[in-house]
């Protein structure tokens, strides 16, 4: 089994937590929408991840909605104490399955009410705010209001720590002007590096970056140069772009989602793939080409 200690420990809310963890959006039906093709299988992908040692879970109620932290529930429920489950609040579905802003104080309040009951919680380890100006990237704009509501459900004791999804710069420093932000969750791959500046801006606050879509998310990542590498250390593509991650820097906490074991069993292999200097180089230029 694979040690995922090897790859290092990074503070989550106040808890050290492995560098590779596991987010759990695939396991909801096509398009995160609706009960899973296998229900079994989905649970089995949890039970899996946490015996191999995972102890950071990414979910939000509005994956199903409300099916992913069921599912949660079910195959995990009473946690183990060293799991850390990072919930994120900000949208809702429709019922044709798109994702709608509810950034409202009572709409974020219903959405923490709503983790609490599906995950079976008292109180939610870290909830992430995601932001939706813009709904795929980052865009200015005060979230004030959103993150003292956050921060009013946090005085409240239903929530010990709070992160940030989908933002600027900019609005990191507003939030930690309201709240301790202990993370934030952006969309970062080996291909898409738009957030380097604050990666490394957050690293040297203290402060866990965790991106989402490490592999690229519903288009996997493709590169020749990704293959070669992957076919020259054999490994796969997959493990080499999380690889890569790991080495990226020491605040980097991964949340590859998978539906499938054996995907999930080589997604945490990767925490043992050291990648040496000229490899880094090698696939650093691929950013650089498309980043
Ligand atoms: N804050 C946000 O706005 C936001 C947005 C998106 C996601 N997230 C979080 O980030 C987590 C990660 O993102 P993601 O799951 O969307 O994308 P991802 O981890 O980049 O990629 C997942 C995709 O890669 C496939 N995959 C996984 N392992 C593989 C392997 N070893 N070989 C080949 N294919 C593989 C999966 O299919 P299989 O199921 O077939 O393995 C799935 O299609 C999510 O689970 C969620 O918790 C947050």
């Amino acid at each position: 089994m694979t040690n995922l200690k090897i790859s290092g420990t990074f503070s989550l809310g106040g808890r050290k937590v492995t560098r590779l963890g596991y987010g759990a959006m695939q396991l909801a039906g096509p398009g995160v929408f609706g009960p899973p093709k296998d229900r079994a299988g989905a649970l089995a992908v949890l039970r899996e991840a946490v015996a191999a040692g995972v102890d950071h879970i990414d979910t939000s109620d509005f994956y199903g909605p409300h099916i992913t932290n069921q599912l949660i529930r079910e195959a995990l429920h009473p946690y183990a104490k060293d799991l850390v489950i990072v919930t994120k609040v900000g949208a809702t579905r429709g019922a044709d399955a798109s994702w709608n802003p509810a950034q409202s104080p009572a709409q974020l309040t219903q959405a923490v009410h709503d983790n609490l009951r599906n995950l079976g919680l008292d109180v939610l380890d870290v909830v992430n705010l995601r932001v939706m100006g813009d709904v795929h990237a980052p865009s200015e704009g005060s979230i004030e209001e959103q993150f003292t509501a956050l921060a009013q459900l946090q005085q409240q004791g239903l929530i010990r720590h709070l992160g940030l999804s989908n933002v600027t710069s900019t609005q990191v420093a507003e939030a930690q002007r309201i709240a301790e932000v202990v993370c934030v969750q952006n969309h970062y791959n080996l291909v898409h590096r738009h957030d380097d500046a604050l990666l490394d801006e957050l690293g040297e606050k203290g402060i866990a970056y965790v991106p989402f879509f490490p592999l690229g998310g519903f288009t996997p990542l493709q590169s020749e140069t990704l293959s070669k590498v992957a076919q020259g250390l054999d490994a796969t593509p997959m493990q080499v772009a999380l690889a890569w991650l790991l080495a990226r820097a020491p605040n980097m906490l991964l949340i590859p989602g998978t539906s499938s074991t054996a995907h999930l069993k080589e997604n945490l292999a990767a925490a043992e793939l050291v990648l040496a200097d000229d490899v880094l180089a090698e696939l650093e230029a691929i950013g650089q080409k498309k980043g």
